[in-house]
């Protein structure tokens, strides 16, 4: 995927060349190479022009020597629809480090959930949620550091679909964690967590986005986004997909919303999501919040939030993260 460390000129992006030498089908993308010391260039130079099939280019790649690849920024997008189609065969490549799998399944990832909240209701789109929790549970259980390493890439500004990828990263992590040999439930699950928070798309932005407190008549308007989600979505998704986005919000001791669920009225897979959806948002830059460092957000769900998770899922969720967490900036923290 795009490798933000490395040397980028303005208006491209470099991609890899572990990818680009793996990938089937026919690239929708130019592609640049360079620029190098020989060529006396400052900008990439075209290599090949779009609509080539890949094999070619492996071809000529061999030949040639070349290391660095660019796209163009405005061809991320058909970069990204190759590279989805090909995930599963690069997360099993076992010459590809796990760092840009990582990258590569959340960029890829983040752009699915985009592009969902933009239509969603969408059957392409859906599919490529499918499709892409498929591939998160196929890679977070292909290696121990897996987890960790998509951990450490979430975004530290909040977005309502990064928020929502990262939600279902720590989702899968804690149910891995809990469950090391089970999957069943989790296709499904993965992909509840991945749209837990569509019903937004119903809210008015101005609320959304609001920098200040909230009256109480938005906060009540905020609420409706677990129904809005299961309205949305009824007649489009698996039963448990569909519980986790109407219940993310309900809480053990029955005080949540919308339906006021205690306890074991709520699965595990929905137990899970709740910790998860309040960590990520504690630890997540908001408008009207900083971000709180792993250690603060444990200590205030523990402490100022009794009552609304399962304790002994909560205790593993911490024992989780105490092996690799993403890591936050500490600021002055101002959040409610
Ligand atoms: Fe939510
Ligand atoms: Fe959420």
């Amino acid at each position: 995927m795009h490798l933000h460390n490395a040397f980028c000129p303005d208006g491209f992006i470099l991609v890899s060349k572990h990818f680009l030498m793996n990938l089937n089908g026919e690239a929708t993308f130019d592609l640049y190479v360079g620029p190098s010391s020989e060529q006396h260039a400052n900008e990439p130079l075209l290599l090949m022009h779009r609509y080539f099939p890949i094999s070619k280019l492996q071809d000529i790649v061999t030949s040639r020597g070349f290391e660095q690849f660019f796209i163009k920024k405005e061809d991320l997008f058909n970069f990204h629809l190759l590279v989805e189609n090909n995930i599963s065969m690069l997360i099993d490549n076992q010459e590809i480090p796990l760092v840009e799998k990582s990258k590569i399944i959340y960029n890829c990832a983040s752009q699915v959930i985009e592009d969902i909240f933009h239509d969603p209701r969408s059957g392409k789109n859906l599919k490529r949620v499918d499709d892409i929790s498929r591939n998160i549970i196929q890679f977070a259980f292909s290696n121990d550091d897996a987890i960790p390493s998509l951990l450490q890439l979430g975004s530290h500004d909040y977005y309502t679909f990064t928020h929502c990828l990262n939600v279902a990263v720590f989702s899968i992590g804690l149910w891995r964690h809990i469950h090391p040999m089970e999957k069943t439930g989790l296709q499904d699950f993965a992909f509840g967590c991945l749209l837990h928070d569509i019903g937004k798309t119903k809210i008015d932005e101005k609320i959304l986005k609001k920098p200040g407190p909230l009256t109480s008549e938005e906060f009540s308007i905020i609420k409706k986004h677990p129904q809005y989600g299961y309205e949305l979505m009824a007649d489009l998704i698996p039963e448990t997909s569909l519980n986790v986005i109407l219940h993310h919000h309900e809480k053990h001791s029955g005080k949540g919303y919308p339906d006021g669920l205690k306890g074991n009225q709520v699965s595990d897979f929905v137990k899970i999501v709740a910790i998860a959806d309040v960590y990520d948002a504690l630890t997540t830059r908001r408008i009207y919040a900083n971000a709180r460092d792993p250690f603060e957000a444990m200590l205030t769900m523990k402490e100022e939030m009794v009552g609304h998770f399962e304790q002994e899922k909560f205790i593993a969720f911490v024992l989780m993260l105490s092996g690799g967490e993403k890591p936050r900036i500490t600021n002055d923290i101002t959040y409610h």
